[in-house]
């Protein structure tokens, strides 16, 4: 059976919750390990679906991986001491896009790599045309058999990439980090221009580091790379999500609750926290956590947002956000920059009472509503965590089913939310008594 996700709405969450590590810089960093025939330590991994999908990628290839357990289960070893398959197969790579960042690191230390064309995903076409693009500007050959893209590196794989100059068409979050990852194995200097700035960029420069690459700039838009010849192994703590964090802040809002949003970075959070501010919510920002306050629906003011690529306002935040507009007085307009397609939470928020409209990249939402509970799908990660938040302020009791996408990116998701007081269980369970 599908789990489902029954919340009762009305509840203002108080306490404290505590942020986990992020998935987005978890996936490159594991991927990273294929680099080196030694060790690599990740702390602070979060324990989600898609690091149990990378598990399997790299374990299918032949690494060690050892996910922890007990008091080290945020704690995960790889070994990549010997690669015997370097593919990443379809059955792994249609359930989870960003196993195309297995590419960069694969070509760069084996000389190829296979790796399954990603498919279409809910959320626009997603190509990975820039990825390939970079690499054969370093020399890789590109051929593509029965679905699988195969990539060599100079000499029928026997050389290794060269450097280049790289000019991103546009920016890409894994498309940096991919070509990255090919470029510090490479020979010579690799020029990058119109890199992603993401806190997951800096987050995987920061282990590559560690593990004896050269590179300056990650964080800017520019980088530089000088290949080496080998890498070691390396512990390294992953940063906190601050996704997961933004959904937590949002929480303590929308319900009118007083929340401290524990372990998050703020400094990554910097477009959010101005547009909650904006929307009258009362923030508290310390070095590493952030307590939010609010009176709910009541208190709250509009404000419109346009995501961007870091530091502007995250799409991966555009979801949630418009679930807060709902409950925010007056007239919000979102517009959605990175994805297209990127509005399928707006039918299920519309089915529990919103009144938002779409046009193109811009929907208009016409906030004061009081939300009605209802059966809800999810239809993507973030768009299902938009419904978790629009539920905890419906009246009654709302059911999401799919909740599988939200497995996907969010730790432990219900027993965080039901610490801090959220009337929420998975189907099956009972609700626990306040
Ligand atoms: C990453 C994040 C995802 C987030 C997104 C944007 C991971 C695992 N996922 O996804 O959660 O929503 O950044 O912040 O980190 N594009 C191309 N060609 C390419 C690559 C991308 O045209 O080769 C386009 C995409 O279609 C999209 C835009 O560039 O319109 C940005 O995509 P990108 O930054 O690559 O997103 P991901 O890295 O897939």
């Amino acid at each position: 059976m599908m789990d489902k996700f029954v919340i009762r709405g009305g509840n203002p969450l108080l306490g404290t919750i505590k942020v986990s590590g992020a998935k987005n810089s978890a996936l490159p960093c594991m991927a990273a390990a294929i680099l080196t025939e030694d060790e690599v330590i990740l702390e602070n991994i979060p324990q989600v679906r898609d690091i149990e999908t990378e598990r399997k990628l790299l374990e299918a290839m032949g690494a060690r991986v050892e996910l922890g357990y007990g008091r080290a289960q945020h704690r995960t070893v790889i070994q990549c001491a010997v690669l015997s398959d370097p593919v990443a197969k379809y059955e792994i790579v249609k359930t989870m896009r960003a196993s195309s960042l297995v590419l960069g690191p694969l070509i760069a230390r084996t000389g190829m790599a296979r790796v399954a064309m990603p498919g279409g995903c809910n959320i626009g076409g997603r190509p990975i045309d820039l990825h390939i693009k970079g690499l054969e500007s370093m020399g890789a050959t590109i051929a593509y058999d029965h679905g699988y893209l195969e990539a060599r590196s100079p000499n029928e794989g026997k050389s290794p990439l060269r450097g280049a100059h790289i000019v991103f068409d546009k920016i890409t979050v894994t498309g940096t980090e991919d070509l990255l990852m090919a470029a510090v194995l490479a020979e010579g200097e690799t020029l990058f221009e119109n890199c992603a700035r993401e806190p997951e960029v800096t987050d995987l420069a920061a282990l590559l580091i560690a593990m004896g690459a050269k590179i300056e700039g990650a964080g800017t838009s520019t980088i530089r790379v000088q290949g080496v010849s080998k890498l070691h192994g390396a512990r390294h703590k992953i940063n906190p999500d601050r996704i997961e964090a933004g959904t937590f802040l949002i929480a303590g809002a929308i319900t009118g609750g007083d929340l401290k949003v524990d372990c998050c970075n703020p400094e990554h959070l910097g477009s959010l926290l101005g547009k909650l501010e904006d929307c009258g919510i009362k923030l508290d920002v310390g070095k590493d956590h952030i307590r939010v306050r609010s009176e709910g629906a009541s208190g709250l003011k509009c404000a419109d947002i346009a995501t961007e690529e870091y530091p502007g306002f995250p799409t991966d935040m555009q979801a949630q956000y418009m679930a807060l507009a709902t409950q925010c007085d007056g007239t919000t307009t979102v517009t959605e920059n990175i994805f297209e397609n990127r509005f399928m939470h707006v039918q299920e928020l519309n089915r529990m009472g919103a009144n938002i409209t779409v046009n193109g990249r811009t929907a208009t939402v016409r906030g004061g509503t009081q939300l009605q509970s209802a059966a809800v799908m999810c239809s993507d990660l973030r768009a299902s965590a938009a419904l978790v938040l629009a539920a905890l302020v419906a009246d009654g009791e709302s059911i999401l089913d799919r909740v599988y996408h939200m497995d996907r990116g969010y730790e432990h998701l219900e027993e965080k939310l039901r610490g801090v007081g959220a009337q929420i269980r998975r189907m099956g369970e009972v609700f626990s008594k306040r």
